[in-house]
């Protein structure tokens, strides 16, 4: 009963402790080519943080936008209310560019290849997961 006990207080802590993502941008003056894809999840690059989103309702994204003279991509934690689906991405049109934007709920799921999509608000989540940057 005591082991039992034990694994399930970890468990719990486990949980309020909360999601690790990963966390870069590329492309917006703080230029790290090791965000972009294809992405190594197990990067040395110092501009490539693995971050802690803390308590509450988080989600780990992933966020890329791009045209014929600029590209960036953003990864980070996002408070999941600006991920209409709890996994997937979508695409969308930002400011006549094509953006995409993820969102997916266990530790360095934002480092994956290729993240299951589904709809949500592209622009939103990339923009969130800067001002979580500035
Ligand atoms: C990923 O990064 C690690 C650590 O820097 C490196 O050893 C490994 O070769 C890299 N893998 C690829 C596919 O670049």
């Amino acid at each position: 009963m005591k082991l039992l006990q034990i694994a399930l207080m970890c468990g719990l802590i486990g949980g309020i402790v909360g999601l690790q993502c990963f966390f870069c941008t590329d492309g917006l003056g703080d230029t790290s080519v090791a965000c972009r894809d294809p992405f190594n999840t197990s990067t040395t690059d110092p501009t490539v943080i693995r971050q802690l989103c803390g308590v509450g309702a988080y989600s780990c994204s992933k966020s890329y936008l791009s045209s014929a003279d600029m590209s960036f991509t953003v990864r980070g934690c996002v408070d999941s209310s600006l991920c209409p689906a709890t996994d997937g991405c979508t695409s969308s049109e930002y400011q006549g560019n094509a953006a995409t934007g993820c969102c997916c709920t266990t530790d360095f799921c934002n480092g994956a290849g290729s993240m299951s999509m589904n709809l949500l608000t592209t622009a939103a989540v990339g923009l969130a997961a800067l001002f979580a940057l500035y």
